[in-house]
């Protein structure tokens, strides 16, 4: 070796320690294409919140923010620009093709950022290092590039909320990813792929996670040839539009850990073989409808799993073997036991208590009938296993029949018990509360619903010092006592206070606090005392039926200005209705009825453009219906009934087009029925005017109401014809339409939640026209015969005359039908005999002549002979006059109809309805009107979505 050579190398060996000394000092410069290619990049970016602002001409590249360079070579490698921040720095604009100069890039992350459902741009296929591509939630839409299979590399690919398009995508170019781990295109539309997607993703072998939720695949394969992707741990189909049963190759991915396929219709029983799974955690089939059958043994072996959601199916039958299973797990993981909404039924085992891991615990909605085993079957013993379990958070248990006792053995353990529900909103549940006054419970309570069990007749003494409460919801629990003291000292701040349905008394005090958007509900009590008022944080209010007395706090409407429901009916109010009230300017349903308001209705309603329930009937409210209440836009109850109004209808009234009930009977009313009531209320299904004043004849227009239900124009002063034009009243003589289903069903809903149980069905079958106690004459229109659905027709006292019209006999479904005290001649019509539904027949004080017919069951109906009194020239039986030609003897011993008061069944009817006005009509008329209204159908799922969450709880919801 030469000196010279000698000394290079000590220089060599010198500098490269140097180097090593320096290196991260030294470490590359970014190069100056790939500058250039950021900067223009940049150019063509919206940035609104200058996120890029480091970015600057003379700067280097690999310190800008979310650029990163490699150590050795200096090439930028990954660019992160996902947006973790509020959606008002979100980058947008458009992606330019410069960036294609970063051809070392491994990494490009463009999430949550909004590109505004552009095209994920082509050039991205082009990127030959590329192995983690994020573009999910940047709203990207549309055909995905068929290139992007050029990404060999690619290992991570997520696309995941895919702006909703109908653009449908392939997936062909799946195939291309051979080395992808990870998978995601939710929001993708891939329906035209349901027939081979299952193939294409069979021949990724190293997937881990497969993320395809509402992807509106249809076809989840029974079978494959051969499962590749067996180390697949993450397996994600919800949402699609599966309706087969789950095939039997899943249960060939042995590594899953998370299997979700909830909200699908699939469909048979559970398999055993999830016992392969033993890897799993969480399986997720919820809300597939149709899953029935057992909780099959498998399900039990697998001792990893954390969270079991099998909700909203049709499973059956004891969860006793599965939980049983899991319990002899020596360290049981279960977590979430969710079985929700399912028919479940028998006891909960014992052996419950050993899954110490379980925090939330929900099975409402089954039919599991015995909490604890009851004494007699047990040999005095209640398993206490319940109590063991000290990690449950959330008991959800109500919507079962449950029976026995619960004794503060049951309860002494959870002391990490948060929420529990329990019972249902009925009278009917047979679990009964047995705890003593000075037990202490170890929990904290935020959240109860105790419904129909018997907690009573103290208030229930253990929530006392559960000072975090915020959810009290105890109805119908046979509580007879007075809010005690101890609980106003804990000075709670609420979200929802419902005690409805029990017999609290005493005063209600005005020092209630409440959260914001909080619900009180004390119907159905026996408080009484001034009406409580309390913050403005309060939206709805529920009062009714109390013994409140004294007048409306004449500031209630400052004071809660926010309410949105207010029902203070059947209590004993009095004085007038505050101007205040006007100040509720979000509120929807008005309901006062049935109390001693008096006064004039104030002229407040166009500042309450959302009402849509006005009642307040059965009062001695005086004067005119304001003007303003014709500002009500989309009011559909207007209740005024039983009042002493006065005056005429406001002719601003007619802007009330979307209303469904105007019921205005039993007030001092005069003046002519307008023709705008038939010719804009398009949707009326009731109009009452009885007993009032009103003069004139009844306006053609009335003939355009073509759903109504109810006419109801008695006791007035009207006169001339009966129109010809009745004969259009469709609503009378169509079958029940879809509308009307879905209108009929939205009340069952509310039977269903107990609210109503008066109600059943009863307006179901209401279909009467009223015109009695006016001055109608001329003769009855043969057209009203074709009013074929009519169950009630009374034309009482008028002054009729000509014939019965022939074709009578037309009214296949009529129960009542009065013609009595007119002038109606002739012989009653033969037809009148197939009438076979009819209970009330009253033809008395007319001139009709004779004989009574005779034949199939109106037999029945004939023996009563008042119901033909005062026609001097009928005869035949029951009449005592014989006819000429002799009658067949009647049958012997048919024993007396039932009572003729002819108003009986109407009258009925309308104590059901003027009981039930406050919001409970609304619900059903409401939801008949959805099917027509998108404006409604908000507003009322607003509406019901606020009652639900107050009976139902929504937290579950999906
Ligand atoms: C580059 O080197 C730094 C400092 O040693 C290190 O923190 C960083 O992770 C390295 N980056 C890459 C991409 O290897
Ligand atoms: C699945 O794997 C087998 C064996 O490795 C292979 O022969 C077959 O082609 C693969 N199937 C698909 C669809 O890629
Ligand atoms: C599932 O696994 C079993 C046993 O390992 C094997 O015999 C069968 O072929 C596999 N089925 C599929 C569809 O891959
Ligand atoms: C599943 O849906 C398809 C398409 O809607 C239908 O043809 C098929 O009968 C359904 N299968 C079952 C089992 O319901």
């Amino acid at each position: 070796m030469s000196k010279v050579s000698f000394h290079r190398l000590v220089f060599l060996l010198f500098l490269s320690q140097i180097l090593i000394h320096f290196g991260s000092c030294l470490r590359p410069r970014c190069k100056e294409n790939e500058k250039k290619a950021l900067i223009k990049f940049k150019e063509n970016i919206i940035d609104p919140s200058n996120r890029l602002s480091s970015w600057i001409i003379g700067g280097d590249c690999c310190e800008w923010s979310g650029v990163i360079c490699s150590n050795k070579t200096g090439h930028v490698i990954k660019l992160n620009l996902r947006n973790s921040f509020p959606s008002n720095s979100a980058l947008g604009g458009a992606i330019d093709f410069s960036l294609l100069q970063l051809k070392y890039l491994t990494d490009l992350d463009l999430s949550m950022n909004n590109f505004e459902g552009t095209q994920i741009p082509h050039f991205f296929g082009s990127f030959a290092e590329l192995r983690y591509l994020n573009l999910s939630g940047a709203s990207f839409s549309g055909k995905i590039p068929q290139n992007i299979a050029n990404l060999s590399r690619l290992q991570y690919l997520d696309l995941g909320f895919y702006e909703p398009d109908s653009v449908e995508n392939d997936l062909q170019w799946v195939s291309g990813l051979h080395s992808l781990k990870y998978l995601n295109l939710e929001g993708v539309n891939l329906y035209t792929t349901s027939s081979y997607w299952l193939q294409t993703i069979n021949t990724l072998p190293s997937l881990l996670e497969l993320h395809l939720p509402q992807c509106q695949l249809m076809n989840l394969p029974k079978s494959i040839p051969f499962v590749n992707f067996t180390s697949l741990s993450i397996l994600d189909l919800s949402n699609n539009g599966f309706n087969s049963t789950i095939p039997k190759w899943l249960f060939n991915l042995t590594n899953l850990k998370s299997l979700d396929l909830n909200s699908n219709s699939l469909q048979g029983e559970l398999s055993d073989m999830f016992s392969e799974l033993t890897s799993l955690e969480n399986l997720d089939l919820s809300s597939n409808f149709e899953i029935e059958g057992r909780l099959p043994k498998g399900l039990g072996v697998l001792c990893n799993l954390q969270k079991l959601s099998l909700d909203y199916n049709r499973l059956n039958g004891s969860i006793a073997e599965f939980v049983d299973g899991l319990s002899q797990c020596t360290n049981p993981k279960l977590e979430t036991l969710n079985l929700g909404y399912n028919n479940l039924d028998g006891n909960l085992p014992s052996s419950l208590g050993l899954l110490n891991s379980l925090r939330y615990l929900l099975l409402w909605g089954n039919s599991f009938t015995e909490l604890y085993l009851s004494s007699n079957r047990m040999g005095g013993e209640i398993p206490q296993s319940f109590g063991q379990l000290k990690s449950m958070s959330v008991m959800e248990l109500r919507d079962n029949s449950w029976e026995g006792i619960v004794t503060e053995a049951h309860l002494a353990n959870l002391s990490s018990l948060r929420e529990i529900s329990i019972g249902r909103f009925s009278r009917n549940v047979s679990l009964k509360f047995d705890i003593s006054s000075d037990w202490t419970p170890p929990f904290v309570l935020k959240y109860v619903k105790i419904q129909g069990c018997n907690l009573g007749p103290k208030f229930p003494s253990f929530l006392r010092n559960q000072t975090d409460l915020e959810r009290i919801i105890i109805n119908f629990a046979g509580i007879s006592d007075v809010i005690p003291d101890w609980f106003l000292e804990m000075d709670l701040e609420l979200h929802e206070l419902d005690v409805a349905y029990n017999q609290l008394s005493g005063r209600v005090p005005n020092s209630l606090r409440f959260k914001t958007d909080s619900n009180v509900d004390l119907s159905s009590n026996n408080f009484e005392g001034p009406l409580p008022l309390w913050s403005s944080n309060l939206t709805t209010l529920y009062l009714r039926d109390n013994k409140f007395s004294g007048p409306i706090p004449k500031n209630i409407g400052t004071a809660m200005p926010f309410m949105t429901d207010m029902d203070i009916s059947r209590n004993r109010l009095n004085g007038t209705i505050p101007f205040s009230i006007g100040n509720m300017a979000a509120l929807t349903t008005f309901v006062v009825s049935s109390n001693y308001l008096n006064g004039e209705i104030p002229d407040f309603w166009d500042s309450m453009p959302m009402l849509y329930i006005v009642d307040m009937s059965n009062n001695t409210l005086s004067g005119k219906i304001p003007a303003s209440i014709g500002n009500l836009l989309g009011l559909k109850f207007l209740v005024l009934s039983t009042n002493n109004l006065s005056g005429i209808l406001p002719p601003s009234l007619r802007n009330c087009t979307e209303l469904a009930s105007l019921d205005l009977g039993d007030n001092k009313l005069s003046g002519k029925i307008p023709p705008w009531i038939g010719s804009k209320m398009s949707s009326l299904l009731i109009l009452r005017l009885r007993n009032n004043s009103f003069t004139g004849t009844i306006p053609s227009q009335i003939c355009n109401l073509s759903v109504l239900h109810i006419l109801d124009v008695s006791k007035n002063n009207l006169s001339g014809e009966i129109p010809a034009c009745v004969g259009n009243l469709t609503g009378f003589k169509t079958e029940f339409t879809s509308e009307h289903t879905a209108l009929y069903q939205g009340r069952l809903q509310v039977v269903a939640k107990g609210r109503l149980l008066q109600y059943d069905s009863i307006l179901y079958l209401v279909n009467s026209v009223d015109l009695s106690r006016n001055s109608f004459s001329g003769a009855i229109p043969a057209e009203i015969t074709t009013l074929f659905r009519l169950g009630t027709l009374n034309l009482s006292t008028n002054q009729l005359t000509g014939e019965i019209p022939a074709t009578i006999g037309r009214f296949e479904r009529i129960e009542t039908l009065d013609l009595s005290m007119n002038g109606l001649s002739g012989h009653i019509p033969p037809s009148i005999v197939s009438l076979t539904f009819l209970n009330h027949l009253n033809l008395s004080y007319n001139n009709l002549s004779g004989p009574i017919p005779r034949g199939n069951q109106f037999e029945t109906l004939n023996v009563d002979p008042t119901i033909y009194e005062g026609n001097s020239f009928l005869c035949g039986f029951p009449l005592p006059a014989k006819c000429y030609r002799p009658e067949i003897a009647p049958f012997p011993g048919v024993d007396a109809g039932e009572s003729d008061d002819d108003n009986d069944e109407l009258e009925r009817v309308w104590l059901f309805i003027s009981v039930g006005m406050g919001f409970f009509v609304g619900f059903w008329g409401f939801c008949g009107s959805l099917v027509i209204k998108k404006r409604w159908r908000d507003l009322y799922f607003n509406y019901v979505g606020r009652l639900i969450n107050r009976i139902v709880d929504c937290r579950n919801c999906r």
